[in-house]
């Protein structure tokens, strides 16, 4: 049976790898979909290769307040009231404390956790509301471990899981779970400025498994923390990384 039937979801960064990936297995278990992101055409594009109809694509700036108001808004118009949120949207970078550039780190924060912030303040009333609602955000193992050269993204997201435990607890009497999914090194485009031999090290370093995540995998675990399964998860973070972080 499927198991997202009758209900719609908006993915932010739905343009992107993970958030691809998710639309296509929400769409395949009965969602109605709204997908978002900075890059709008390739949200309407993945959209409109979706399994089933009414599915909706556009643009957002997940860091703009306004921007995020009036794409919620049109998103709910398009396939009304949403009833999961995955929060995909997000940038990353590298350099070192002492040479990253102050617009960098403000990026960072605006887009992975003001954005994290507004998007789902642009959702949970509505949840509140019809008494039920899912809200996955996203961390990174980074977050939970530390990475020379990554301090301005493992701080936005170690930021968005403690968000996500507050956001949890102020939800929770109305039905409405809100999680965390933190994913370990997923091949995606986000990986794409890293040179091979870097992944490769980081892949026989720091992943039991010995390979990428793929994007499928990410997914199913999305699916889980967006459906009535995940009823007993509230303020959780799901790890899934291949073992990433176990030694
Ligand atoms: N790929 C990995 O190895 C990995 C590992 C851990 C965590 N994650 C997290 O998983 C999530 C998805 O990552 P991905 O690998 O699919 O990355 P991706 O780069 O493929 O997708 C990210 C998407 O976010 C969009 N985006 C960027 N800035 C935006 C903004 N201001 N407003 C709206 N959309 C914006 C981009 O256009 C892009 O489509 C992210 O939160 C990322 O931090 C990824």
């Amino acid at each position: 049976m499927a198991r997202l039937s009758g209900k719609t979801a908006a993915i932010t960064g739905g343009a992107g790898g993970i958030g691809a990936a998710i639309a296509r297995l929400f769409a395949e278990q009965g969602a109605t979909l709204a997908l978002l992101d900075l890059n709008g055409d390739g949200a309407a594009e993945n959209a409109s290769a979706l399994n089933g109809a009414g599915h909706y694509g556009g643009a957002v700036d997940v860091g703009e307040e306004a921007s995020v108001a009036s794409a919620f808004a049109t998103a709910a118009e398009a396939v009304g009231e949403i009833d999961i949120l995955v929060n995909t949207a997000a940038i990353a970078g590298a350099a070192p404390v002492e040479e990253m550039a102050v617009a960098d780190w403000d990026d960072m924060i605006r887009i992975n956790l003001r954005g994290t912030f507004l998007c789902c303040r642009a959702v949970i009333p509505a949840m509140r509301q019809r008494k039920w609602g899912r809200i996955v955000n996203f961390a990174s193992e980074v977050a939970h471990r530390g990475n020379p050269g990554l301090s301005h993204y493992a701080a936005s997201k170690a930021a968005v899981i403690a968000f996500s435990k507050c956001l949890a607890l102020e939800a929770v009497g109305d039905g409405v779970c809100v999680n965390t999914l933190s994913p370990g090194p997923t091949d995606t485009s986000m990986l794409a400025g890293i040179e091979e031999e870097v992944i490769d090290k980081l892949v026989n370093d720091l992943m039991p498994i010995g390979r990428l995540g793929k994007t499928e995998e990410i997914a199913a675990a999305a699916l889980f923390l967006a459906s009535d399964d995940a009823s007993f998860c509230v303020g959780t973070t799901l790890n899934v990384n291949g073992g990433t972080y176990l030694h």
